[in-house]
């Protein structure tokens, strides 16, 4: 999406002022229920005969604002917004995919979707191959009879491998099944997976898009270009009894993923967003296309002076000329690479402990995107239930520290970072 376009509809799409009382800021509707005008309206809007609001478990008029802007800026038709983003990723996999059904993930993802495929949802009966992300062929050669979605992160959260893509979703589209991507490090500013042939694109809304650290969120989003009559996908092309006999497939067309994950998915699973965080992330994707720019400056210079410093043994950013990545950063993340970095300190597991207990500015905490510098250490921390061999299949070594780098000063986050590593060096003498 052109730059012109994206900090236009982050502003407007979906809020008809018009509609909402000639307000300029998007109004919080903060109701449970909406009155029917009589019996049968009430009747068509069960029946999807006509569209409204009937509950805010399955819309919302400001959810629906914030649906239709992030829609918008990720190139899809439509979008369902939850109340995290494990919600989104849960609800997604939960319409999509039932007892005895196969997922090919990426390895490389954020520690609690790597715990919900691997441990959670084998009990259900649906299980998971992880694969190395970075060469395409191994998407392939995991795939079963019974495989039904591929699933990765565009950036990998902690890893930081940018994936190829067009290469994955190549694979996708010869085995008829959809390329689900969490674009949450990249966030739409910076990269849209639906132009490289993702299906679904799915956001932790906590993140970047909030930015201010005060609401959880997530959403789905429906690309419209996977064919659901594929043949792998009947409870697309059959009679649905989850809702009266409905052939999503037939009455819906191609929005017809998306339209399962709100009357069955959010009406089944209930993990809907509140219209209070939603407001607030709102507020938020107002300013990501200029926080995001900033995020992804103070990275790339915090990680270039990392590179020097005595205590730093190794420094992981797309951004840098030295990384395994920067090709394919070049390539997919040309507007910035964002705000994480991750590094290595001498020492290993307890000067890395050190050092996340250390910093003043950078708060140690378990979360990402903040406009305020985080640090935490996975290995102790986020990744701490995975044994080791899982732990560094997630990218995760024991010397590892994340930043998630904020929009402060940058010298103060040198000066702040300088002042802890001098705690391991008196560590290591
Ligand atoms: C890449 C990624 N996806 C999903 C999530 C889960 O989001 P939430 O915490 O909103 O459930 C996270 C959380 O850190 C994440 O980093």
């Amino acid at each position: 999406m052109s730059a012109q376009k994206f900090a236009t509809e982050a502003l407007h799409a979906g809020h008809d002022v018009k509609t909402n009382g000639g307000t300029r800021a998007v109004p919080i509707y903060q109701t449970t229920s909406y009155v029917f005008n009589d019996a049968d309206h009430a009747a068509n809007l069960f029946n999807l005969s006509e569209p409204g609001f009937i509950y805010t478990r399955l819309n919302n008029p400001t959810n629906d604002i914030l649906e239709k802007r992030l829609a918008a800026i990720e190139g899809g038709i439509a979008s369902v917004v939850t109340a995290s983003g494990t919600a989104a990723i849960n609800t997604t996999l939960l319409t999509l995919l039932k007892s005895g059904d196969h997922i090919v993930a990426s390895s490389s993802l954020y520690g609690g979707t790597y715990n919900l495929l691997n441990v959670t949802l084998p009990r259900f009966g649906i299980t998971t191959t992880f694969v190395d992300p970075s060469d395409s062929e191994n998407f392939k050669n995991a795939v079963q009879e019974n495989t039904r979605v591929f699933f990765v992160e565009s950036l990998g959260n902690p890893k930081l491998d940018v994936l190829d893509l067009k290469a994955i979703s190549t694979e996708a589209k010869a085995y008829k099944v959809p390329l689900i991507v969490d674009n949450t490090v990249a966030t739409p500013a910076l990269l849209n997976p639906i132009e490289y042939g993702a299906n679904i694109v799915i956001h932790s809304l906590t993140k970047y898009i909030s930015g201010n650290g005060t609401s959880l969120g997530g959403v789905v989003i429906d690309a419209g270009t996977f064919d659901w009559s594929s043949g792998k996908f009947p409870e697309f092309t059959e009679p649905s009894p989850g809702y009266h006999g409905l052939v999503y497939h037939d009455v819906i067309g191609a929005a017809a993923f998306i339209a399962k994950v709100r009357i069955e998915g959010l009406r089944d699973y209930g993990a809907a967003l509140s219209p209070f965080n939603a407001f607030q992330i709102l507020q938020g994707l107002e300013t990501l296309e200029i926080r995001i720019k900033k995020h992804s400056e103070n990275a790339l210079s915090l990680a270039q002076w990392l590179l020097e410093q005595d205590e730093v043994t190794w420094v992981k950013y797309p951004g840098l000329k030295s990384d395994a990545y920067y090709k394919l950063a070049e390539e997919y993340l040309p507007k910035g690479q964002s705000g994480i970095i991750t590094f290595g300190v001498k020492g290993g597991f307890d000067s890395a402990k050190t050092v996340a207990n250390e910093t003043e500015i950078f708060s140690l905490l378990a979360n990402i995107g903040d406009s305020k510098s985080l640090i935490i250490h996975p290995a102790s921390t986020t990744h701490q239930q995975l044994n080791q061999e899982q732990q560094e299949s997630t990218g995760v070594t024991q010397d590892l520290i994340r930043l998630s780098v904020g929009l402060e000063n940058i010298e103060d986050l040198k000066t702040d970072l300088k002042s802890a590593f001098s705690k391991v060096a008196e560590r290591v003498k």
